[in-house]
């Protein structure tokens, strides 16, 4: 990988970019004025001009202070398994969603209308898992998964792959197994709208057997269930078997410690300005904590659960809208709880300074870019 060009070099060292470009030549390396030049060459011409290099990454820089705490295994519990659905288009993702969503605010619990927040968390009523709760992401499909994966960050634990029984395996099917499989991340598949008359579940067991994946049922290891998003009708079963999957994972987190997490998204809110969706990952985040998010900092000011209830402490596994951040920070981007404001500011000012660089690195490409087109 080539880093930075001659010029760039020459300016970072304070001499002329003719000075670099004479050491390179006796090297017997050619390089013009905006050639960038590869990481051996930098250090030897560096070396020439006293100076030592060290090749810190953009992601490292970043996170140079936020090493993660490791916590003492005495001090972890189980934490719920946070799952998304993907699948192809109208085969019934949402749907889904709604039905076991709904089944859970008529149980009765607090808060009238459920708020759309983006992610949201699920007990269960009845049966052995009874009490156990699972976290839902409500990402539409594959780009904010895609989006966050390209950020480093995996928060998905497990992920449903619904396909209509009225339909089969299709090209955006086969794009969530990809991302899933390319994530190490377990499968279930929901073979949905079993209601409907003319649903054929094996012709998608039959399908997934030509894309290599085997399911249960048929000897293989993916787990499957059929389900209806209308009816209800096996979903609790699916339910039970997203579970399964999570209990061979032994999720677990140490709630009491300062929370560590992700942003799902952010928005600016007319009326409460900016509101970040987050999902806490491991700690407690509390009320009055320092969040820092991206390159933005402040005091949590409230805290609203996925039924609307604001609420003062939040858990592993738990999403929750925060207010008290400045901006909106990016989804994928990692939050941290900090013990001062000025350690707060001193990161958040650095990540500024390096994305204000990075997008100038950024412009610079484009121009290169467009004058090699030129020729
Ligand atoms: P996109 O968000 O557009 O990708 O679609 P989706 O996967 O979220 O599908 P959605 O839940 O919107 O469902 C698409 C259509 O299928 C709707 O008309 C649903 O009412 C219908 N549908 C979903 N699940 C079932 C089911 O189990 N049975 C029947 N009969 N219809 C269903
Ligand atoms: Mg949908």
């Amino acid at each position: 990988t080539e880093f930075i060009s001659a010029a760039e070099l020459a300016s970072l060292m304070n001499v002329s970019v003719n000075e670099v470009i004479a050491a390179c030549m006796r090297m017997g390396i050619f390089a013009s004025i905006n050639q960038r030049l590869d990481a051996e060459t930098i250090q030897i011409v560096a070396l020439e001009f006293n100076y030592e290099v060290e090749f810190i990454s953009a992601e490292e820089e970043v996170n140079f202070d936020m090493a993660e705490e490791v916590d003492a295994e005495e001090d972890l519990q189980t934490r719920a398994p946070i799952v998304t659905i993907m699948g192809h288009v109208d085969h019934g993702k949402t749907s889904l969603l709604d039905y076991i969503r709904r089944a859970k605010v008529a149980s009765g619990e607090a808060g009238g209308i459920t708020q759309h927040i983006g992610a949201y968390s699920v007990k269960i009523k009845e049966g052995p898992n009874k009490g156990k709760s699972i976290t839902f992401l409500d990402t539409p499909g594959h780009e904010a998964f895609t989006a966050m994966r390209a950020r480093g960050a995996k928060i998905t634990d497990v992920v449903i792959i619904v396909i209509s029984a009225d339909d089969s395996v299709m090209p955006q099917t086969r794009e969530a197994i990809n991302h899933a499989q390319n994530a190490g991340v377990p499968i279930v598949f929901a073979l949905n709208k079993i209601d409907k008359p003319n649903a054929n579940p094996d012709k998608i067991r039959e399908d997934l057997a030509k894309e290599n994946i085997l399911v249960e049922s048929w000897g293989g290891k993916f787990q499957e269930q059929e389900v209806s998003a209308k009816s209800g009708i096996g979903v609790d079963d699916l339910l039970d078997k997203v579970l399964l999957e999570a209990e061979l994972l032994e999720l677990k987190a140490n709630p009491n410690r300062n929370a560590v997490g992700t942003v799902i998204e952010a928005s600016l809110d007319k009326g409460k300005g900016y509101v970040s969706t987050i999902l806490v990952e491991t700690g407690t985040l509390k009320v009055g904590d320092i969040v820092l998010a991206g390159q933005y900092f402040g005091r949590v000011r409230a805290m609203i659960n996925d039924l609307g209830t604001r609420i003062k402490e939040a858990g592993p596994s738990i999403p929750v809208q925060i207010l008290g951040l400045p901006g909106a920070p990016q989804a994928g981007d990692k939050f941290n709880v900090m013990e001062s404001e000025r350690e707060a500011r001193e990161i958040a000012n650095k990540r500024e300074q390096l994305n204000r660089e990075m997008s100038i690195r950024a412009k610079k490409h484009i121009t290169l870019d467009e004058i090699g087109r030129r020729k």
